[in-house]
């Protein structure tokens, strides 16, 4: 797919991976809508650097916590640049929490970003692209759903569930949108997480190192352009499923 003027929304878009895959699609010449929540001057100032060097993008605020505002979001995103015709899920919250300690409102708030709000955009993905046209959806998860430990169970549930999604999504959604997904593993360090927990994880991994946003970027790229791949996921984690 050319994606050359195609409009792209990318959730959680401001920082980090999010706003590695906007920088990624704007290098590309794609139309980008960067969704954030609450960073909106990193994500205004994104989207300004992107129009400042001849491309095309636009910032749309929603809190993925509401289903009401990720049912809205995708029509909104269209307001800019027409139809939405890929759309990249990286939002995501990502905090511990063992089995024993969780509670309902730490469930419920890693399903509702991680997993719900995923659902309600794919649904409205659907609705407003024009028929017979080719759409495409990637889905950031993680590499814990191969190996799920001990730790984050909220998390990883959404995860693993939005996997299922992917999967289903692709036969029901063929043969015009294809849909797959990127399992990233140790990339960067949540803000909250204990840098040197972080370095002995990835060390750990077969490839002994982190990896960084432009490896998923990679990824993500070849996923847009590939035409005869749907319902895959992709592991960016250095051998991290392996172990
Ligand atoms: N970092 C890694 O090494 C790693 C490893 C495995 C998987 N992943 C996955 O890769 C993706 C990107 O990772 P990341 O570390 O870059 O993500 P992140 O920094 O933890 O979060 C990305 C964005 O999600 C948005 N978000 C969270 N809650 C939201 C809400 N209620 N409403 C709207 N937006 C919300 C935030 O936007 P605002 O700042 O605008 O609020 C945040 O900037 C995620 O899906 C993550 O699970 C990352």
């Amino acid at each position: 797919m050319d994606i050359r003027g195609v409009p792209v929304l990318v959730t959680g878009g401001s920082k980090r991976i999010g706003a590695a895959c906007v920088a990624a699609l704007a290098n590309s010449k794609a139309s980008v809508i960067v969704h954030y929540g609450s960073s909106k001057k990193e994500a205004e100032a994104l989207s300004a650097q992107i129009r400042h060097s001849g491309g095309e993008a636009a910032t749309v605020q929603a809190n993925l916590e509401s289903a009401e505002e990720a049912s809205a979001l995708m029509q909104q995103a269209g307001g800019f640049f027409g139809p939405v015709q890929i759309l990249v899920n990286s939002a995501a919250i990502f905090k511990p929490g063992l089995f024993a300690d969780t509670s309902l409102t730490q469930w419920h708030e890693h399903l509702a970003v991680n997993l719900t709000a995923p659902f309600l955009l794919m649904q409205e993905f659907v609705r407003q692209l024009p028929d017979r046209t080719l759409g495409k959806i990637i889905n950031i998860i993680d590499q814990r759903i191969t190996r799920p430990r001990p730790g984050h169970i909220a998390y990883n549930s959404a995860k693993s569930a939005l996997w299922t999604l992917t999967q289903v999504a692709a036969q029901e959604m063929a043969p015009w949108i294809q849909v797959n997904a990127i399992a990233p593993g140790p990339i960067l360090p949540a803000p909250d997480q204990d840098g040197d927990g972080f370095a002995a994880v990835a060390n750990a991994t077969p490839l002994a190192r982190s990896g960084s946003p432009e490896d998923i970027t990679k990824a993500l790229i070849f996923l847009i352009e590939q035409e005869y791949i749907t319902g895959e996921i992709i592991r960016v984690d250095g051998g991290e499923h392996l172990i």
